[in-house]
């Protein structure tokens, strides 16, 4: 059955109130729409757990850069509204830029260093833009749980970081990255790529490919690792923004590599601009 769509804040806020007073628990999965299996994973996670599933669909210009892709962003919203369907989604909230930042809208939250790192220094603002627009989505939907990717492992960081900090209520849910056979990540922006990008592609998780090799071979100082990582980079990416080997909750670098170390890497690749990461494991003994 197609979900109902709904697009106001006030209709929005509504029904949550409704879900809330009838003790339902609410599972919120926020994406930007052009829906991919990524995505349905987060969808499949709530569906599970959740009473009422709530997808929201809105490409928010507070945490695009100028010069970035706002403009082309795809918008699929028909193609999404199916892939909810199948999905079991019970309400897409899909508002207008007036719904999210009405009229006389002042506030942005701000996270603190863990934005500064990584994708913050390549992107100032960004996760301004984005901890604003999900703080607000978490007062519209009050969700009893939020789901996100780790694909944008920084991003899922700062939001963890951001609910607990303002006691905004819900359990944040980080799911698995959702790979091509090939092993690149699933994401909106590989649309992007032409069919010769689209193979250059390729050495960003085979550059997390060989950091991991190298860890599970014994070598655990961080600079010879990443120097390697970037090597195998550097094959395909036009452009390297960031290698880089952290602590996975506070995202500050290591210089030696352990268990729960994570690799994290961002390079341009033709017109699009691609993130992974790779937790370590235990090496091999
Ligand atoms: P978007 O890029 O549409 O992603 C929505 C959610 O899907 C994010 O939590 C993201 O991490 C997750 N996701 C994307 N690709 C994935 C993959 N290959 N495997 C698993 N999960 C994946 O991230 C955003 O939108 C926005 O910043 C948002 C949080 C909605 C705020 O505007």
């Amino acid at each position: 059955m197609t979900p109902e769509t709904v697009t106001g804040a006030a209709a929005m806020q509504e029904r949550a109130s409704a879900w809330r007073e009838a003790g339902r628990s609410v599972g919120l999965v926020p994406t930007m729409g052009a829906l991919h299996a990524g995505h349905a994973a987060l969808l499949d996670r709530a569906r599970g757990a959740c009473d009422v599933v709530v997808l929201s669909i809105f490409v928010n210009p507070r945490q695009f850069g100028p010069g970035e892709d706002l403009e082309t962003y795809p918008r699929t919203l028909d193609a999404d509204r199916a892939l909810a369907a199948a999905h079991g989604v019970d309400l897409v909230f899909a508002p207008g830029e007036k719904e999210v930042y009405p009229e006389g809208f002042q506030s942005t939250v701000s996270v603190g260093t863990l934005t500064r790192r990584l994708c913050g220094l390549d992107r100032p603002g960004h996760f301004d833009g984005v901890t604003t627009v999900v703080a607000r989505l978490f007062g519209l939907v009050r969700p009893t749980r939020a789901y996100f990717g780790r694909k944008d492992y920084q991003q899922a960081v700062v939001i963890r970081r951001m609910t607990e900090d303002l006691a905004l209520g819900p359990e944040i849910v980080v799911c698995p990255t959702v790979r091509e056979a090939d092993g690149l990540a699933l994401s909106s922006r590989n649309r992007y790529l032409s069919p010769a990008e689209r193979e250059r592609a390729r050495a960003v998780p085979e550059a997390l490919v060989e950091g991991a090799r190298r860890f599970q071979a014994g070598e655990t100082g961080a600079a010879g690792v990443l120097k390697g990582m970037e090597g195998v980079l550097a094959r395909g990416a036009d452009r390297i923004d960031y290698v880089a080997a952290c602590h996975p909750d506070t995202l500050e670098p290591v210089s030696r590599l352990v268990p729960g170390t994570v690799l994290l890497v961002a390079a341009h690749v033709g017109p699009a601009r691609l993130i992974d990461n790779r937790i370590l494991g235990a090496p091999t003994p």
